[in-house]
């Protein structure tokens, strides 16, 4: 008998409950105590994991709790929200995701694991993984982005990250993908609502990362607060319990969302907290975060007959084995220890991966900002905004590590005589600044203009159904605008922000999201051209909120939109493009894309085709450039998206150089979910576009064949 089996034999009903019950240590802000009833329940084997506590003392406290003063002694897990990094601040995961590169999304999963570990964490509630395609919500902050492709990439990245080759290590922490499934899809953006969605979106859209997930070795799964056509995730037996566990065949943990059992008697489908509960274990999910009703309510439910033992037993059983796998039993104190090169390596890629999250909009010819410049404004509630450039979720971070757009424009350049006017605060009813903000703009060659959002206007609970600038920053970009400046606006969000006006106005725009601790020298970097901007838009940018929900992967209709056909599928009032398309940003050197080849026109199922472009760096500087893949089946018995993502390859190209890009595509890349949702690839034919951004007349194509195995076409 191992030490699980051994551990359930003599576990009372009351000590198994325990094992289910997640508590929260209190808000963050409050800082890391367990509060004196947590301490009582832990003392009794009443908990099962303890969250938002962290630092040596405290979790050895707790720790100590659990091992020394319990029957059993079991250990407890210590979780923790580290969405981009935890002392250390990296970028926001939407900026993250446009850099398009799995080993930074790893090696910054893998920072902020160790530093995690060194204050007792072994569980995140990370990555988050919901495909999101509208800024109003405000949790588009934290995911990967409106693609199912990059979205998986990114998952596998991020686990292998957080998780280290071997759980075991002190240096690894249980990552917990979230939240399954299909959160993002909030109608009308607003959190935790309601979402009805077709079972061809869940397959095609918002699985395939949590599929990765799986299939990366994710150590637990967080469920959803909202229901999916009717049925709450965190009660809904056919995604959790068929899907994930039955058909995908995922065994690790299954944690509810915050209160979220509870709040099954609000969603309608309990009516009581007994009900509840039984609803939630037979679904599949096994730890109940702050609710409490696992704890209060199981043991009422085993005697109305609603679940049976068995159930608690193999719920009880994963988590147990989770901490096993965790090495907690053997090594319960569990504090992982860095070095001062650690340390510094981390504030490096801290500054590396801030660098390269940035993403340059437009640009009229006034960036990179000259050297001889002498006079600088740098105007806008966001640049000297220390806090904000956290953005949201930012765990352990502290504001005073956070480097200013104004600090950084400072230090880059020591020559210039540079004024700074704040105008307008962020979002507040001030407009006295304006005048004198105006002044400073009228002395200068150059207006860096810092507008955006506070770190709290994305992240949970934060959505905006008019996601433009808040405040009356539109009041003061106008003005300074009006002063005939040249104009650099640099605008900080969780969200792609509509102010179109503003990026046709200005004579740059550059979108630097929440960039972490190292926003102030990331963006002089940039602005400088010190740095050539690589960052790519991992989400559609739209002209307004009125064309929400809109993102590449569309379907066409059979009246595709056509400027001079008035019957077709477009608006009076507003294009159907968006402002910048999936992929956009620029660099300052421009790349060309030529002899787009094949190496085969025609393959079966089980062979791969060699896809190659030739990529010519026709600037002056040396470049990064993101070279994207999509594909287009154009016939298939269910239409298919005008394009889907399927590779993507990146170029180091110094000025002048030419480098041909490979792309390996096995047939499965031509696969879609058939019937049952199974993959099926039907013969016939498919377009290769391959492009510096999902701007579909600026693609290169090619076309090629799949013959199934019988020959047809
Ligand atoms: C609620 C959020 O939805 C979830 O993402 C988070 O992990 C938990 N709270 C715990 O903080």
């Amino acid at each position: 008998m191992n030490k699980v089996e051994r551990l359930m034999q003599s576990m009372t009903l009351e000590e198994k409950l325990g094992q289910l019950n997640l508590v929260t240590a209190g808000r963050m802000i409050t800082g890391p105590t367990v509060g004196g009833d947590a301490t009582e329940d832990i003392r009794a084997g009443r908990v099962g994991g303890v969250f938002n506590l962290w630092g040596r003392e405290a979790v050895a406290n707790a720790q100590r709790l659990a091992v020394e003063e319990t029957r059993l002694g079991v250990p407890l897990l210590f979780g923790l929200d580290i969405l981009h990094g935890h002392r250390t601040i990296f970028p926001i995961p939407i900026a993250e995701a446009g850099i398009f590169d799995p080993l930074i999304w790893e090696r910054t999963a893998r920072a902020a694991a160790l530093e995690a570990a060194c204050e007792g964490i072994n569980m995140t509630f990370a990555p988050m993984l919901d495909i999101a395609r509208d800024p109003r919500w405000g949790r588009i902050a934290e995911g990967p982005g409106e693609d199912p492709f990059l979205g998986a990439k990114f998952a596998e990245a991020k686990i292998r990250g957080f998780q280290g080759g071997d759980l075991s290590q002190r240096t690894s922490i249980a990552a917990v993908a979230k939240h399954f499934c299909a959160y993002g899809a909030a109608p009308a953006g607003r959190d935790y609502a309601a979402v009805d969605i077709s079972d061809r979106s869940l397959h095609e859209t918002y699985l395939p990362p949590f599929v990765a997930a799986v299939a990366a070795g994710c150590a637990a799964i967080m469920t959803a607060f909202n229901s999916v056509n009717g049925a709450p995730m965190t009660s809904n037996r056919a995604l959790v319990r068929d899907f994930l566990r039955g058909k995908l065949g995922f065994d690790g943990v299954i944690i509810s969302d915050y209160t979220a059992i509870a709040e099954l008697i609000e969603h309608g489908v309990a009516g009581d907290l007994v009900e509840a509960a039984a609803l939630a274990l037979k679904a599949g999910v096994d730890m109940d975060m702050v609710s409490g009703a696992y704890l209060r309510c199981l043991p009422e439910a085993l005697s109305r007959g609603f679940v049976d033992l068995g159930d608690i037993d193999a719920a009880v059983d994963r988590v147990l084995r989770l901490k096993q796998r965790l090495g907690l039993f053997d090594d319960p104190y569990r504090f992982a220890s860095e070095t001062e090169q650690d340390k510094q390596a981390s504030r490096e890629l801290a500054l590396e991966t801030a660098r390269r999250a940035i993403t340059l909009l437009v640009n009229r010819g006034v960036l990179p900002l000259a050297n001889e410049l002498r006079h600088v404004a740098v105007i806008g509630p966001l640049a000297n905004a220390r806090a904000d450039m956290l953005g949201p979720w930012s765990a352990v971070g502290a504001a005073q590590n956070c480097v200013t757009i104004l600090e950084g424009l400072v230090a880059a350049l020591p020559r210039a005589d540079i004024r700074f006017h704040e105008g307008v605060s962020i979002a507040g009813d001030d407009a006295e600044g304006i005048a004198p903000a105006c002044a400073v703009a009228r002395e200068a060659e150059v207006v860096i203009l810092c507008l955006g959002e506070s770190a709290s206007m994305s992240g949970e609970a934060a959505c905006r159904a008019t996601p433009g600038l808040p405040g009356r920053q539109r009041e003061l970009a106008e003005a300074v605008l009006a002063t005939g400046a040249a104009v650099v606006a640099v605008i900080a969000s969780g969200r792609p922000l509509t102010a179109p006006w503003l990026v046709e106005r200005a004579r740059a725009t550059v979108a630097m999201w929440f960039l972490g601790d190292m926003a102030g020298r990331a963006i002089a970097d940039v602005l400088t051209g010190r740095i050539n901007p690589s960052g790519r838009l991992a989400v559609t940018w739209p002209h307004d909120v009125g064309q929400v929900p809109i993102f590449y992967a569309s379907r066409s209709t059979g009246r595709p939109p056509d400027a001079d056909d008035p019957f077709t599928s477009r608006y009076l009032d507003l294009p159907t493009a968006p402002l910048f398309s999936f992929g956009h940003g620029l660099s300052y050197s421009r790349v060309e894309l030529t002899n787009l080849r094949v190496d085969r026109n025609e393959f079966h199922a089980g062979e791969n085709i060699e896809v190659t472009a030739d990529a010519t760096n026709a600037g002056k500087m040396a470049t990064e450039e993101t070279i994207f893949l999509f594909i287009r089946d154009r016939v298939a018995i269910v239409a298919r998206p005008i394009m889907e993502l399927k590779a993507w390859a990146k170029a180091m190209l110094a000025p002048g150089e030419t480098k041909t890009v490979a792309f390996a595509l096995s047939s499965d890349s031509f696969s879609f979910p058939g019937e049952d949702f199974a993959p099926v690839i039907e013969p016939g034919e498919f377009d290769i576009l391959v492009g510096l951004n999902a701007e579909r007349a600026n693609l290169l194509s090619v076309r090629v064949l799949f013959r199934d195995s019988a020959g047809d076409a």
